[in-house]
């Protein structure tokens, strides 16, 4: 049997940090709100003249390292983005040049916030297939980029980052599992409008769907793996809203020491947000070899998933 492991992370954060107190001075609103309604209390954001690639690039260079890979080593490469610098080439085969990698498949992958969930089930099911031994799996998003800076309902959950995992064929057990889903009659809750560069929300409706939805993905991922909630060591959820964590996890009954949080200081990164929480636990040495992780996620379009993984 073989499977794929993540042998090594990475993480990335521009720079420059923007706090409730900063966003107090550009709308009506207030860190009490911000904090209260979404837990977060600043996020970090791209300077001009940096691109999505650079985030990928530096967050990608850190996984290798931690996983001891070269780019020769790399035999696959997918980016999951929502923000990409330019239509294409593709953010992935940009990356793959930075990088040094040669001739190995590097494509993007579309899924809003869901999207390095999605991309770790592709590379999953290439490892296993047994056509492809090494994968680099990033998530990269330069979200400010697509806010109206004007709308204070939006432009206070989003941030830029990334986060990446390299991911290699291995007979330890590694991902035991992958969950992706996806329903378009939802599209209209959060999206960019056509010809437009600034994301519109339904926040509640949203809110309300994601709690709902990521519910039945935790059930969906227990009863695949005929697991007991009490089983799970570490739940790394996608960081939107600390009260959508918070319901997951109750319904998990964890406790909330056992809950990667980072929306606080991150906001929400969409596709970054997952493998960048994954990573600062890693670092922070409270994951650790042999521990069993639920990944989760929820996103635009709309598209949730999970991944539980043997660490
Ligand atoms: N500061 C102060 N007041 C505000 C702000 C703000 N930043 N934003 C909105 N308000 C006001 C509204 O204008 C409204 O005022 P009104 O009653 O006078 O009309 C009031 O606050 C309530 O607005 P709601 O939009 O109903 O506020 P809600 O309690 O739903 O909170 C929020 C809004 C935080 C966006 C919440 O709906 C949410 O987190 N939704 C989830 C959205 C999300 O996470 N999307 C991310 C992408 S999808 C994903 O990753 C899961």
């Amino acid at each position: 049997m073989i499977y794929s492991r993540i042998t090594g992370t990475g993480g990335y954060l521009p720079q420059k940090v923007l706090t409730n107190h900063d966003l107090e001075r550009m709308f009506e609103t207030s860190d009490e709100w911000i904090t209260s309604r979404t837990g977060i209390r600043e996020r970090h954001i791209v300077a001009d003249g940096e691109s999505t690639v650079d985030l990928a690039e530096a967050s990608s260079r850190l996984a290798m390292e931690a996983a001891g890979v070269g780019p020769k080593e790399i035999d696959l490469i997918i980016v999951a983005t929502t923000t990409p610098d330019q239509i294409f080439p593709s953010t992935a085969t940009q990356l793959q040049y930075r990088l040094g990698v040669h001739e190995a498949p590097a494509f993007d992958v579309q899924a809003v916030c869901t999207g390095f969930i999605y991309a770790l089930s592709v590379a999953d099911k290439f490892i296993k297939s047994g056509s492809h031994r090494c994968a680099l799996v990033v998530g990269a998003e330069s979200m400010s980029r697509v806010v109206d800076w004007n709308d204070r309902g939006t432009a206070i959950l989003f941030g830029d980052g990334s986060g990446a995992a390299v991911v290699q064929a291995d007979s330890r057990e590694g991902i035991l599992s992958t969950h992706i889903h996806a329903d378009g009659q939802y599209r209209d809750l959060l999206y960019v409008p056509p010809g437009e560069k600034t994301l519109l929300m339904q926040g509640n409706e949203v809110f309300r769907m994601a709690v709902n939805t990521l519910g039945r993905i935790v059930d969906e991922t227990l009863e695949a793996n005929r697991l007991q909630k009490e089983e799970i060591d570490w739940l790394v959820p996608h960081q939107a809203n600390i009260r959508i964590i918070n319901a997951t996890a109750r319904k998990l009954k964890m406790a909330p020491e056992r809950v990667v949080v980072t929306v606080d200081i991150h906001g929400n990164t969409s596709a970054a947000s997952v493998p960048l929480a994954l990573d600062v636990a890693v670092r922070d040495g409270r994951i650790i070899a042999g521990d069993l992780l639920l990944l989760e996620a929820f996103g635009g379009g709309f598209t949730w998933g999970s991944v539980l993984l043997r660490f």
